[in-house]
């Protein structure tokens, strides 16, 4: 069972007592009524803001009946809440997160089952996941239990992939008669290699979180427990240093996966630049040079 908001807050509250990480109750509205444009509640996701700061935005897939399969509600409410924490000048990065068995646990096969080409094609079926990859923000998945098929393909459409210990990545589509449909055959094999992103879209075997941590899939693996405050307290790193200079550092990274050498250099280059046309470029330096701590003012 997926935690609810107040037992996800009561987990998070627990696991943080050692480390002093205060987290509002989850009564508060994060980013409800008042900040989503359609002014609607969230069926399938809790959401809320986080860390001392209240600069971290929290989205729990909250669909527990069916291990937070990606529903296409699920990936429409997916789409506001990010695009309302995108508007949140108060937020500086974003944390995704499933429940202790299921981060998700792909697409939902019911609603694909009857689909034809026809339909698939005309609508654009998936195209709005890509929602997910464009966000300008930092994002950390943070993935405990399953993440199949279109799950796994949401974790790395993220920035950071942190797992709990008993995690599983698969992409079992081939068992299914089709294959991974939201970047799983690109972002895969560009995480983990050829041979090993071939064997698990092939077979559709599964790996741990050891062996995900090992092929480069994950940057760090928590105990089940500790993952949520590790991924939030990340998070809030990220979200102290100046957002807009955060998102030139994200475009940079990106560009290396969509690019040449070459290109992608000139791309870092222009972007490093252009720091030097902020105020946090130039307050950063000034608060080194001055022995303080520098005060980014995201301008
Ligand atoms: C719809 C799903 C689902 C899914 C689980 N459920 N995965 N419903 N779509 N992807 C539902 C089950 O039908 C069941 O509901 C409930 O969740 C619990 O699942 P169980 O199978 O009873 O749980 P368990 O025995 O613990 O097995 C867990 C599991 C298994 C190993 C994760 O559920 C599983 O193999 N799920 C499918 C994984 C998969 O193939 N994913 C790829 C999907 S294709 P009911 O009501 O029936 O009891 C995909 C394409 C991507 O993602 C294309 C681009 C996005």
């Amino acid at each position: 069972m997926a935690a609810s908001p107040r037992a996800l807050f009561r987990l998070v509250v627990a696991s943080a007592r050692s480390r002093v990480l205060l987290l509002p109750p989850p009564a508060r509205p994060l980013l409800g009524a008042r900040a989503c444009s359609t002014g609607a509640q969230f069926h399938y996701l809790a959401v809320q803001k986080t860390g001392t700061q209240q600069n971290v935005g929290l989205i729990q897939l909250n669909r527990p009946q069916a291990l937070n399969a990606l529903c296409e509600g699920l990936m429409e409410e997916l789409r506001r809440a990010l695009e309302a924490m995108e508007n949140d000048p108060q937020v500086g990065a974003i944390v995704i997160t499933g429940s202790q068995k299921a981060f998700a646990a792909g697409a939902d096969i019911k609603e694909m089952q009857n689909k034809g080409f026809q339909e698939c094609y005309s609508s654009g079926f998936l195209s709005g996941w890509d929602k997910v990859s464009t966000v300008r923000k930092p994002v950390i998945a943070a993935v405990n239990g399953y993440a199949l098929g279109g799950g796994c393909e949401l974790a790395m459409m993220c920035d950071i992939i942190y797992a709990g210990e008993k995690a599983q990545f698969g992409q079992p589509e081939i068992l299914l008669g089709t294959i991974p449909g939201a970047g799983g055959t690109q972002r895969l094999t560009r995480a983990v290699g050829k041979s090993l992103a071939m064997e698990m879209v092939l077979t559709g075997d599964r790996i741990s979180a050891a062996e995900a941590k090992e092929a480069g899939l994950v940057s760090k693996v928590f105990p089940v427990d500790k993952l949520l405050n590790a991924a939030i307290a990340c998070a809030e790193k990220i979200a102290s240093n100046s957002k807009l200079v955060a998102a030139m550092a994200k475009e940079s990274v990106n560009a290396a996966f969509e690019t040449t050498l070459a290109e992608g250099t000139r791309t870092e280059k222009r972007l490093f630049y252009a720091t030097f046309a902020t105020d946090d470029r130039r307050e950063g330096m000034t608060a080194f040079v001055e022995k303080r701590k520098a005060k980014f003012t995201d301008s």
